[in-house]
C-alpha cells in the first residue's frame, strides 16, 4: 500500500483554501481501485487538490482504515456494489453513514450506476475522465455526508425531545386521571352515605365490574368506562327524595315511578362530564334487561353496550347480597340461583357465566366478608354455581 505525498505544486498553494472541511477526516480519502496505475493517478490528483489520499485494493485493509475514523470519504469502483449484500458501499451506509462514498464508473455503466445514488453512494465519477470533475464531486459528496450526519443528529435530538414530552404528558394525564377519579369517588361516597346501609354500594359495584372486565378480557379503555359507569350508576338518586330513597317499606306505584327516573337523571348529569360519555351509557343502562323488558330505554341484547350489561350484573349482585332499607340480603345460594334463573332473560348470559366463576372470591369486597366466605365455600352452594348447560345450537 502506498501513501500519497504532497507535491511541490500542492505545497505552493494553500490547501485549506480548497478544502474547507468540518473535520480533518474530510481531507482524508481512501481510494479503492484494482488497477494500480489508475489508483496512483487518482491518489496524485487528489493530493494536488489538497486531499490526503491513500490507495488500496485489499478489502480487509480498507475496512481497517475506515474503522480508525480518519477517513471522510471512499472512492471505489462501482463493481463493489455488485458483491454480496451491496459490498463495501452498503456496509458503509449501514455502519458508517458519516463517510461519503463516490463510485468510479465506466461510461457504459453510468446510467445503471445512477440507481445507487443516494442509497449506496453520494455521487459518481466517470472513468477515465474523472480528473475534470474530481475536485467538485469529492466536495459535493463530503457535503452530502455532513448533511446526512446533521440530519441524523437532528432526528435523534428530536426523538429524545419527543420521548421526554410523551413521558411528561403521560405523567400529567395519569395525575389528572387520579385526581378525576378521586373527585368522582368523593361525589359517589356522599351519595352512598345518604343511603346509610348501602354505604359503599357504588364502590363495590365498580370493583365487581372491574373484575368482570378483566375476566372478559376487555380493552383498558372499555374497562375504564365500565369502572366509571359502575361507580356513577346510581348518581341520579341524588334527585330522589329521602322519603322514597330511604323508605323502610315497599314503594307504591307512584314512588316506583319516581325511583325509576334515577338512571335518566344520572345520565343527564354524567354525559356532560368530560371523558364520561361511555360511562353515561352504563348509567342509563344499568336497569335495562337482556330481554328488552327493562327501563328506561327498553333496549334488548346487544343493543345495550357490553359495559352497561356488565354494570347491570354487578349492581344486581351487590343489591341482592347486601341489606337494603326495605329488605334483608338474600342468602348467598338464593341470589346465585336468581342470577342463574335470570341468565338470558334479565342478564347477559356471558356476563352471568363469568360472574359465577368469579364471585366466590369476592368476599374481600363484601361488607360481611366472613358470612360471604362461609356460604360461598359451603358444599351446598357449590352445586348452584355451575352455569346451566348451554342450549343446543
Ligand atoms: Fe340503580
Ligand atoms: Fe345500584
Amino acid at each position: 500500500m502506498r501513501t500519497s505525498s504532497r507535491s511541490a505544486r500542492q505545497e505552493a498553494r494553500p490547501a485549506l483554501r480548497v478544502v474547507q472541511s468540518a473535520s480533518p477526516a474530510d481531507r482524508r480519502i481512501l481510494v479503492i481501485v484494482a488497477d494500480a496505475s489508475f489508483r496512483e493517478t487518482v491518489v496524485r490528483l487528489l493530493a494536488l487538490d489538497g486531499f490526503e489520499a491513500r490507495g488500496t485494493v485489499e478489502r480487509q485493509e480498507a475496512l481497517a482504515c475506515l474503522e480508525t475514523g480518519d477517513f471522510g470519504l471512499v472512492l471505489c469502483e462501482e463493481s463493489e456494489t455488485g458483491t454480496e449484500g451491496g459490498g463495501l458501499p452498503a456496509h458503509l451506509r449501514r455502519e458508517r453513514p458519516e463517510i461519503g462514498v463516490v463510485l468510479l464508473v465506466s461510461e457504459e455503466r453510468a446510467e445503471q450506476a445512477h440507481l445507487h445514488v443516494p442509497a449506496l453512494a453520494d455521487d459518481l465519477l466517470l472513468k477515465p475522465r474523472c480528473r475534470d470533475d474530481l475536485r467538485l464531486t469529492i466536495h459535493r459528496a463530503l457535503a452530502q455526508a455532513r448533511l446526512r450526519i446533521e440530519n441524523r443528529e437532528l432526528r435523534e435530538s428530536l426523538d429524545l425531545e419527543g420521548e421526554r414530552h410523551v413521558r411528561e404528558l403521560s405523567r400529567s394525564v395519569r395525575s389528572v386521571e387520579r385526581a378525576y377519579r378521586l373527585a368522582l369517588e368523593s361525589l359517589v361516597a356522599a351519595l352512598d352515605a345518604r343511603e346509610g346501609e348501602t354505604h359503599r354500594h357504588s364502590r363495590r359495584v365498580a370493583e365487581y365490574a372491574g373484575r368482570l372486565a378483566d375476566a372478559l378480557g376487555v380493552s383498558e379503555g372499555e374497562k375504564r368506562d365500565m369502572f366509571h359507569g359502575a361507580l356513577l350508576h346510581d348518581l341520579g338518586k341524588i334527585g330522589i327524595p329521602d322519603s322514597i330513597l330511604l323508605k323502610p317499606a315497599p314503594l307504591t306505584n307512584d314512588e316506583w315511578r319516581i325511583m325509576r327516573s334515577h338512571p335518566r337523571l344520572g345520565y343527564n348529569i354524567v354525559r356532560g362530564l368530560p371523558g364520561l360519555r361511555a360511562a353515561a351509557e352504563c348509567v342509563i343502562g344499568h336497569h335495562e334487561r337482556w330481554d328488552g323488558g327493562g327501563y328506561p330505554l327498553g333496549f334488548a341484547g346487544e343493543e345495550l353496550p357490553r359495559a352497561a350489561r356488565v354494570v347491570a350484573v354487578a349492581d344486581a349482585i351487590d343489591a341482592m347480597s347486601v341489606r337494603r332499607p326495605y329488605r334483608d340480603p338474600l342468602p348467598f345460594d338464593r341470589f346465585v340461583a336468581e342470577l342463574v334463573q335470570n341468565r338470558g332473560t334479565q342478564f347477559d348470559p356471558e356476563v352471568v357465566d363469568v360472574a359465577l366463576q368469579l364471585f366466590r372470591g369476592w368476599a374481600d369486597l363484601h361488607p360481611d366478608a366472613q358470612a360471604w366466605r362461609e356460604v360461598a365455600e359451603s358444599a351446598a352452594s357449590h352445586a348452584r354455581f355451575e352455569p346451566p348447560a348451554r342450549e343446543a345450537a
